[in-house]
């Protein structure tokens, strides 16, 4: 959660909820989110109360309890990892597609796009001096091998790029291993060292680099990921190490120690192959091309079997779907499953679909991505404006019985396929989870269906099924209008309460 957020979530609790917690605060001082729907629209959502409590409690209660989960175990169980570009992926793709098809879902079927094809051969780590011993290593995604013999090397750590760059720092780096050892502020800030650290060492002359892994927690879990060469530099063999290690060569540097490690790397990348994007709908019963999507990611790294990142995600997508077309409900958009393919090497399933798709995208309503966890639902994070986001509050309501009825306002986009759309263009909801434990497991192998719990799940699959369904079946369109809230007014406010929130329409 950024900052700006989560300082509208803290303020915006006592304020929308009841005036008497606002104590001073004049009635009428704070605009910022007040709801004023007109009476028919929420009448018209508040008719949904019946279904709403139906799909609520056949999935958190009655015939679909413990499915999203069970099925989830089926199948990574059956195919555990699903590496980009590999065949196992694509045998997963047909399996969902098969079950898709098995649910009875309307035009089901996979969008070819080609997607990167990196493997693991073999890795070992060990350090030389100051003491002889092993270091797990887990290479980056897209990495370059050592020579067959290794790389030999003295080793350089540095805490920072800023560190990095000292004048006698960058000047001892040449001929060197550069490890990086940042400090956790958080995935956004934490992963520049992972996707950008090879790029930046290689341009100083270092032979190799590696990561400590991008993690908040460790028990000596190596945490794997994209990482990209920028152009123009050579590109240098790049890998994990546990946050552990990472710390004690830090202290043996602080030490006045000579640190020198080998590494034998070897990693083998195929030409881009063919993949694909698995689709299965719900067509609307009287506006088919308006569309309302729900998405997660199929791929997944080679460590772990991808239970959380993104089976929980995909799966809660796929299980709605499913469900509302058991139940008989038919809204008047069409709602869409969408499984994207090969979102770790860097949205590339995505892209396929977003360049294909580009001339269809104003009939997008809204759109829907989980893929920051499956813990326990809270409710939505969205990209709308405020009067999207007093639909969606509204909607929530009735997932009150399940505690996910929060509404939480994104200031950029959503989701990960799809933030670029929902940062410009269309509005869209990811699900709000208690993931703070979500970068434990992260890209590693204790990522497993041990990470997620049954009940969780069916939750996550009934605010999926319930939000999405809604949105697609209002008589009036979704608006796409991005209100942004006045920034400024909303900093201000921390120091003068009594100034005014406003929205200004952009
Ligand atoms: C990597 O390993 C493969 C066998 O797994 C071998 O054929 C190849 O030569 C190795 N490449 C390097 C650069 O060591
Ligand atoms: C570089 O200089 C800084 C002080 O400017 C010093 O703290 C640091 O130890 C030096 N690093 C190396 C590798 O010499
Ligand atoms: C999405 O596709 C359109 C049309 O091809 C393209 O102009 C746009 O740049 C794409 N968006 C992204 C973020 O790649
Ligand atoms: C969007 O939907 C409208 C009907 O609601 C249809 O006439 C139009 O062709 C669609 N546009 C695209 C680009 O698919
Ligand atoms: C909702 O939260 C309340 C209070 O924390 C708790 O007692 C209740 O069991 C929760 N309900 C569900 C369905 O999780
Ligand atoms: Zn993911």
């Amino acid at each position: 959660m950024g900052k700006l957020t989560k300082f509208i979530a803290i303020l915006a609790l006592p304020l929308l909820v009841n005036c008497k917690y606002i104590g001073s605060y004049k009635k009428d001082s704070v605009k910022y989110d007040t709801c004023d729907l007109s009476q028919s629209l929420l009448n018209e959502i508040h008719s949904y109360e019946e279904t709403a409590n139906t799909i609520i409690n056949t999935i958190v209660n009655g015939k679909y309890k413990g499915g999203t989960y069970k099925e989830l175990a089926k199948f990574v169980d059956k195919f555990g990892a699903r590496l980009s570009g590999t065949q196992n992926l694509e045998n997963s793709i047909d399996y969902m597609l098969e079950l898709m098809r098995a649910n009875n879902l309307d035009n089901v079927h996979g969008e070819e796009v080609y997607i990167p094809h990196w493997i693991r051969n073999e890795e070992h780590a060990e350090l030389l001096e100051p003491r002889s011993a092993k270091l797990p290593v887990l290479g980056l995604g897209s990495s370059v091998s050592t020579p067959a013999e290794g790389i030999e090397a003295e080793a350089i750590v540095v805490t920072s790029f800023d560190q990095l760059k000292l004048e006698n720092v960058s000047q001892a780096v040449k001929g060197k291993i550069v490890v990086y050892n940042e400090e956790w502020t958080g995935y956004g800030g934490t992963v520049q060292y992972r996707s950008r650290g090879a790029s930046e060492a290689s341009k100083l002359g270092a032979v190799a680099s590696l990561v400590k892994s991008v993690t908040p927690f460790s028990m000596s879990t190596l945490h794997t990921g994209e990482q990209d060469y920028e152009d123009g530099v050579v590109p240098i063999p790049t890998a994990s190490i546990t946050k552990e290690d990472a710390n004690m060569l830090q202290r043996m540097q602080d030490r006045g120690d000579t640190i020198k490690l080998k590494l034998v790397l070897n990693y083998t990348q195929y030409p881009d192959s063919k993949s694909r994007n698995s689709v299965g709908e719900i067509i609307g019963s009287s506006l088919p091309e308006k569309v309302v999507l729900v998405s997660g990611h199929i791929d997944s790294w080679d460590v772990g079997v991808g239970a959380m990142d993104d089976g929980g995600g995909a799966f809660i997508s796929w299980y709605s779907l499913a469900i509302l077309k058991a139940l008989g409900l038919r809204a008047k958009r069409t709602l869409r499953a969408v499984l994207w393919t090969a979102e770790e090497p860097g949205l590339v399933g995505w892209a396929g679909y977003n360049a294909t798709h580009f001339h269809e995208l104003d009939n997008f309503t809204f759109v829907m991505e989980s893929d920051e966890g499956t813990f326990t639902p809270l409710g939505i994070e969205y990209a709308a404006g405020v009067k999207g986001g007093c639909i969606i509050k509204e909607i929530l309501k009735f997932l009150a019985p399940i505690n996910a009825s929060q509404a939480q306002y994104s200031t950029g986009g959503v989701g990960s396929d799809i933030s670029a759309w929902t940062q410009s263009l269309i509005p869209g909801g990811s699900l709000l989870n208690a993931n703070e434990k979500y970068f434990w497991f992260h890209h590693s192998p204790a990522d497993t269906m041990d990470v997620l719990d049954p009940d969780d799940l069916d939750k996550a699959t009934a605010v999926w099924a319930v939000v999405s369904y809604i949105i697609a079946d209002l008589s009036e369109e979704f608006p796409r209008e991005r209100d942004q809230i006045n920034i400024e007014a909303l900093n201000k406010l921390q120091t003068d309460p009594q100034v005014k929130l406003v929205h200004n329409k952009q």
